[in-house]
C-alpha cells in the first residue's frame, strides 16, 4: 500500500518565491515516488498559484484548516469549495496548534462533515497532551476520534475520504524533547484503527493512519517500516527539501 507523506509547513515560508521553491524541489523526488503519495500543505494564500504547478497525482496540495459553513458570513475563513476551487485536494483538521486555541471537537466534527462533503481528503488529527503510567491517555484519543468525526451514515466513498493523524503532543515541535517511539506510534495507530471500526464498522479498516511529531530524515524510515503507520505528518523538516526527499524516500519495503 502506497504511504502518504504529508508536508504541514504551518505559517511557513514567509514569502511565496521560497514556497515556490520549495515546492518544486519537493515535487522533483516526489513524482518519482510510485509507494508514496506525497501532500504538502503550504499556507493557504499560496495554493492557487502553486496548484498552477501541479502535474500530476503524486505531488498535491492540501489546506491547513477551512471553515463549515457555506453560506453565511464569517469573517476571515474559507469555505472547503473555495480550498477545491484553488487546488486543494486534501485537508488538515483539529490540528493541536488549532484546538489550542480554542477549537473543539465539535467545531472539529462540523468542519470534517463539510470538508468531506466537498469532496476534500481530511486528516482529521488526534494525539493526547501527555502520558500517563496507566494508559489513561488511550481514553483521550479514543474520546477525540469519536468526537472529532461526524456521525453522518458514512458510505464507503465518505469513509474512503478520511486520514487520521497522532500526532502526540509531546512530541510535537521544537519544544518536544523527541519523537514517540516506534512503538508507541504502533501501539496508537493500531488503537485508533480498532476504534474507528467500531465507530464506522469493518470498512474502517481501511482507514490510513499516521504518525506525526519530530519526524525527520533520522528516525522515518523506521515508522514507514510499520504496517500500522500508513504515512507522516511532518512539520519542521519539511520546509528543508533536501531534508524532506529524504524521509520521501527513506521507506526501504
Ligand atoms: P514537527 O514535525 O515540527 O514536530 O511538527 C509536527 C506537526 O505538528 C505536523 O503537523
Amino acid at each position: 500500500m502506497k504511504k502518504i507523506i504529508v508536508a504541514n509547513w504551518k505559517m511557513a515560508p514567509a514569502s511565496f518565491e521560497s514556497a515556490k521553491k520549495t515546492f518544486r524541489a519537493i515535487k522533483k523526488t516526489a513524482d518519482k515516488l510510485h509507494n508514496v503519495q506525497t501532500v504538502v500543505c503550504p499556507p493557504v494564500l499560496y495554493l492557487r498559484e502553486l496548484g498552477a504547478s501541479v502535474t500530476g497525482h503524486r505531488t498535491v496540495l492540501g489546506a491547513q484548516n477551512a471553515f463549515w459553513n457555506e453560506e453565511e458570513a464569517h469573517t476571515g475563513e474559507h469555505s472547503p469549495d473555495m480550498l477545491v476551487r484553488v487546488g486543494a485536494k486534501y485537508v488538515i483538521l483539529g490540528h493541536s496548534e488549532r484546538r489550542a486555541l480554542g477549537e473543539s471537537d465539535v467545531m472539529i466534527r462540523e468542519k470534517v462533515r463539510a470538508c468531506l462533503l466537498s469532496g476534500l481528503y481530511v486528516i482529521a488529527c488526534v494525539g493526547e497532551k501527555e502520558r500517563d503510567a496507566h494508559g489513561g491517555y488511550t481514553k483521550f484519543i479514543a474520546n477525540q476520534v469519536r468526537q472529532s468525526l461526524p456521525k453522518i451514515n458514512m458510505g464507503k466513498q465518505l469513509l474512503g475520504n478520511i486520514i487520521v493523524a497522532y500526532e502526540p503532543l509531546w512530541a510535537i515541535g521544537k519544544k518536544a524533547k523527541r519523537a514517540a517511539s516506534v512503538e508507541d506510534a504502533v501501539e496508537a495507530t493500531i488503537f485508533i484503527k480498532k476504534t474507528l471500526v467500531g465507530i464506522f464498522g469493518k470498512d474502517a479498516v481501511n482507514i490510513p493512519i499516521l504518525y506525526g511529531g519530530s519526524v525527520n530524515d533520522q528516525n522515518a524510515g523506521e515508522f514507514l517500516e510499520q504496517e500500522s503507520v500508513n504515512g507522516l505528518l511532518v512539520g519542521r523538516a519539511s520546509l528543508d527539501p533536501e531534508t524532506f526527499s529524504r524521509i520521501l524516500t527513506a521507506r526501504k519495503k
